[in-house]
């Protein structure tokens, strides 16, 4: 019998307890050895549990960390303290440890990991990238032998939720948000999810396994989804693309680039259709070519499925043979500015004749060619002015912009989003 002690138990942790007994004897045949959860650290003692385990439940974690008999750890409490201390605390007292948090793995991974090492324990967050999708173990074990040039993913299940549903069911930011929440996908402070700190948490970790260097969330140039709203939505159907949350990961020699930003991606984009809490990660090797990783990247049981699974390897693999952190390079992040893409624009400008070619001479000046443009909703002397440009370095549309807002005709730049023509 393997004794594990469970640190939370909200929506993921109750999912992990719901599975292994949903599923016992099936794990049991698989692992040849039965799993129990021994004891369960909670906040608040008088919360009303849906799950009958209360004589498990303590808020002394010291009952737990503690417990000669429990050899696994699973933290499911998130955020960075103080889940971070018991995650040290277990590692030192030689338990595995399975966790599903992407903010303590994408800033404290490589300490932890060597303390994994150094302790001859196992450290697994397969749960902390894309929920119930296997991307972490494919990613260190399938794909070893490539060398990755690029990650493109959805991996963030609330804010593809709030974008679908805007999307295609005119539903407003504020519903879709409390809709997500409702069913367990946000985090306990959504912002994070909004601003895109929960997708950059992510991406850096995914980015650190595959450039091989450590890669962390401050690095990630991020944008959320704030910004968005129904208008460019709409703009963006007629112009044959869907607006998400993407993050990139790429390789350009001695850097990386990476980001997460919003982005119109052409409809026939393999990311354009992932909806909802779905999450995609699309992998380039130089062997393997494109493969793509896709299923449930938020949720109750996803989420469990993955844990679960981590719980299971490290019983397997409780003697040795693991793989540990694999940052061995040392590669540059690459200045935001010098990233290249094109960029929907939308501003609302004072109705008159030689506001548009004041506008594109700023943009010439800058070496930026438009590639469309057009003027629509005419109303109280203002137009407003949507452009998609052709490749340009960021940098050179910021300064561009700086010159166009300044322009006493220009009321409003409203928008500037990255546009990805490939399919
Ligand atoms: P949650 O529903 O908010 O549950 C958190 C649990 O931790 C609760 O049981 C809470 O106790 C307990 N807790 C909080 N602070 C604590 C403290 N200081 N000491 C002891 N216990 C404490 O969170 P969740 O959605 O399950 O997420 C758990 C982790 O999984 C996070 O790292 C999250 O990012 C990650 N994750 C979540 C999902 C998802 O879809 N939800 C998917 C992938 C990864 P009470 O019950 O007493 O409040
Ligand atoms: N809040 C996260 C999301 C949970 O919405 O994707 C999964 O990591």
């Amino acid at each position: 019998m393997i004794q594990i002690g469970l640190l939370g138990f909200g929506t993921v942790g109750s999912g992990v307890v719901e599975l292994i007994q949903k599923n016992q004897s099936t794990i049991a045949k698989r692992l040849g050895e039965n799993l129990e959860i021994k004891k369960i650290l909670v906040r608040n003692l008088n919360k009303k549990r849906l799950f009958s385990s209360e004589e498990k439940i303590t808020d002394d974690p010291a009952k737990i960390l503690g417990d000669n008999e429990i050899s696994i750890i699973v933290e499911l409490i998130g955020g960075d303290e103080p889940a971070l201390t018991y995650i040290r605390e277990a590692l030192l007292a030689g338990k595995h440890v399975v966790t599903a948090n992407k903010e303590v793995i994408s800033k404290h991974g490589k300490e932890l990991l060597d303390l994994a090492q150094k302790q001859g324990v196992n450290l697994f967050f397969e749960a902390s990238v894309g929920g119930g999708i296997p991307i972490i173990r494919p990613m260190k074990q399938c794909l070893a032998a490539n060398e990755v040039i690029k990650i493109m993913g959805i991996l963030n299940g609330t804010t593809n939720y709030i974008l679908t549903q805007m999307t295609e069911k005119n539903k407003s930011f504020e519903e879709a948000l409390w809709e997500a929440q409702k069913e367990g996908y946000a985090e306990s402070d959504p912002a994070a999810d909004i601003n895109g700190s929960d997708a950059a948490r992510k991406l850096a970790i995914l980015s650190s396994i595959a450039f091989n260097s450590r890669i962390t969330p401050d690095q990630v140039y991020t944008e959320g989804i704030d910004s968005v709203n129904l208008i460019d939505i709409n703009y963006a159907k007629e112009l044959g693309y869907r607006i998400k949350l993407v993050a990139i990961g790429k390789r350009h020699g001695n850097e990386v680039e990476v980001s997460v930003t919003p982005i119109l991606l052409k409809e026939k984009h393999p990311l354009a259709s992932v909806s909802d809490a779905f999450n995609a990660i699309l992998v380039e090797g130089n062997a393997v070519g494109r493969v793509m990783f896709y299923g449930q990247g938020a949720g109750k049981m996803p989420t469990a499925s993955a844990v679960v699974a981590d719980i299971m390897d490290a019983v397997r693999t409780r003697s040795g043979n693991r793989i540990y952190c694999t940052c061995y390079d040392e590669l540059n992040i690459m200045n935001p500015g010098h990233s290249i893409s094109r960029f929907y624009l939308r501003l609302r400008v004072t109705d008159k004749p030689g506001v548009l070619s004041k506008i594109s001479g700023a943009m010439g000046e800058n070496q930026i060619s438009l590639s469309q443009v057009f003027q629509k909703n005419t109303m109280d002397h203002t137009a407003e002015i949507v452009m998609v440009t052709y490749e340009v370095p960021f940098e050179n549309l910021q300064n561009a912009l700086e010159e166009i807002k300044a322009y006493r005709q220009v009321e409003e730049i409203s928008s500037v989003i990255r546009v990805e023509e490939e399919s």
